[in-house]
């Protein structure tokens, strides 16, 4: 499949012969009456699909090739009836069957990949590249969370008087609401969804609005693969209005939420103010990381890291470096490769396989980047030449400023993006002034220095540290990933202890 990307003998009609899979023609678990009428959504985006044509063109003009059924707000209550009423029969199955399901699911997406990957660039603007990999990365979640669900679901013996028998249960909770953002349209949408189903919970699932169709496609496989509808239901709408109803209903038992600082903080608002029991909140949020290169470090493997790190996605991952901290004694040639390497990449149509950054997600996305660039370009020094905006392709190439240092940087820009700046003295107060911005996502170290790697790594409030690498695309199960502070509540996604913040605890003792 790689090889015919590569050479472009598969073109993207031939991987989408097959129709999307989007209600009402689809499986999809609603009926048609409680969906209402395509529309616009509150940002004023036009909730359709490219064509084909129109992604192949170099404008990526968006044009209809099917309608997304939106829900209405006042929909959500009796998608929450539907899921409670299915919830006892789906936790009393055996966490194996479950687990079972999980699996078919993920055999059946390795099956569909080329199909998959061919949604997420058509629909989310992804490069081949990315897509391949968020795809591969859908599916680690789906075996690794069965696996963690077969382990962990267990009931645990614990040791107690003669006399007396204690045992800790995790069971489900009930009803979660999985809240979605469109940047891993697919592997987040997957990752929550099969967290929350796995451990014997029912979901209703709101994925962006600017990718619903991906997260169609996988609520048909996990459906083909054995979930039943009434368990896993699709609501696509605006988060202000469906994703905000559903978090507010009196029912839902939990939320899984991943997207910007701000919207976790309104749920967490909405949550608090309900009536009724605590409802817990799992929200993976933004990050400003950094990449902290002190002079020992090697320029080649840094320059590497940089570019991949800032640039990749056209910078939007949540764990994307959007500051890099050079020691003032090799900033000069330091900055002189990485200028070269990022000349070096190419800004273009996301269908072709020689592209490096593709267009960013939407006008609203592209607009706020070219707000902040007129900002930037006011206040740093530019590092990079700067491009002429084209609202028509949304194409950003790589952008890169010199600012004064880390106080400087107060927001996430999250598009392809980086800011510089030079430090001496302390490397530990470099790492203090990191850890005073408040986020927590993701921090690259560079030095040949072991110890001091390991010392920077512990004083920092970060959650993922990369040493010596780039410090995007953690892996699952390998990399738990997730942040502290702004970027997030945790617990880590692919790590061992996501599962049980989806489950209620009951410990049961007998006297035997
Ligand atoms: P967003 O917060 O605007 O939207 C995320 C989701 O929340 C969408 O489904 C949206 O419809 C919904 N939503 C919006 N308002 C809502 C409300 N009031 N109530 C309920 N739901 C609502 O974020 P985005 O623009 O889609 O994604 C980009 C952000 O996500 C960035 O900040 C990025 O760093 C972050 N992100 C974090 C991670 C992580 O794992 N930490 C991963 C990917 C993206
Ligand atoms: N999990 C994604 C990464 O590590 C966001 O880049």
């Amino acid at each position: 499949f790689v090889h015919q990307l590569a050479d472009e003998s598969v073109g993207m009609e031939e991987l989408l012969q097959s129709p999307l899979h989007l209600a009402p023609q689809s499986a999809l678990p609603l009926p048609p009456e409680l969906y209402g009428p395509a529309r616009r959504n509150s940002r004023g985006l036009d909730l359709t699909l490219p064509t084909t044509r129109a992604l192949l063109d170099d404008a990526f003009a968006r044009t209809t090739v099917a309608a997304i059924p939106l829900a209405d707000p006042a929909q959500v209550g009796a998608a929450v009836d539907r899921a409670l009423a299915a919830g006892p029969a789906w936790e009393r199955k055996p966490a194996a069957d479950r687990a079972a399901i999980l699996r078919r699911c993920a055999d059946s997406m390795e099956n569909d990949l080329p199909r998959l990957c061919a949604v997420l660039v058509k629909e989310g603007f992804k490069c081949w590249g990315d897509a391949l990999a968020e795809v591969r990365e859908a599916v680690d979640f789906l075996r690794y969370y069965a696996n963690e669900a077969e382990r962990i679901l267990q009931p645990q013996v614990l040791p107690g008087p003669t006399g007396e028998s204690n045992e800790l249960r995790l069971t489900g909770r009930g009803t979660w609401a999985c809240i979605s953002p469109w940047n891993f349209p697919l592997a987040i949408f997957t990752g929550q969804v099969a967290a929350a189903l796995v451990t014997g919970n029912t979901v209703i699932a709101k994925p962006a609005e600017q990718t619903p169709a991906i997260a169609a496609e996988a609520v048909h496989l996990l459906h083909a693969a054995g979930v039943p509808a009434d368990a896993l239901q699709l609501l696509h709408g605006p988060g202000e209005t469906v994703g905000a109803a559903l978090v507010a209903h009196p029912r839902i038992a939990g939320v899984v939420f991943t997207g910007s600082t701000q919207v976790a903080k309104i749920i967490q608002r909405t949550l608090a103010d309900k009536d009724g029991p605590i409802v817990p909140l799992i929200a993976e949020t933004g990050g400003i990381n950094a990449m902290l290169v002190d002079s020992t470090a090697l320029p080649e493997q840094v320059v590497d890291a940089v570019v991949q790190s800032a640039f990749r996605s056209a910078g939007q991952r949540c764990s994307a470096l959007r500051l890099l901290l050079v020691h003032e004694a090799i900033a000069e040639p330091l900055i002189h490769m990485l200028q070269g390497a990022a000349l070096e990449l190419v800004t273009g149509d996301p269908a072709r396989w020689s592209t490096d950054v593709g267009p960013v997600i939407d006008g609203e996305a592209f607009a706020t980047l070219q707000r902040h660039l007129e900002l930037l370009q006011s206040r740093a020094s530019p590092l990079l030449p700067p491009t002429e905006p084209d609202p028509r392709t949304r194409l950003i190439p790589p952008q890169a400023f010199e600012v004064g240092g880390v106080e400087q940087v107060r927001n996430e820009i999250f598009g392809p993006v980086l800011q510089v700046a030079r430090w001496s003295g302390d490397p530990q107060a470099v790492i203090a002034a990191i850890n005073r911005v408040g986020y927590g996502l993701t921090l690259g170290i560079q030095t040949r220095i072991d110890s001091r790697a390991e010392a920077l790594a512990r004083e920092a409030r970060i959650g993922n540290v990369y040493i010596n690498r780039n410090m995007i695309g953690a892996v699952v199960g390998v990399q738990p990933f997730g942040g502290e502070g702004l970027s997030g509540t945790g617990p880590k996604a692919g790590g061992p202890n996501y599962l049980p913040r989806f489950c209620a605890e009951q410990t049961v003792t007998i006297n035997t």
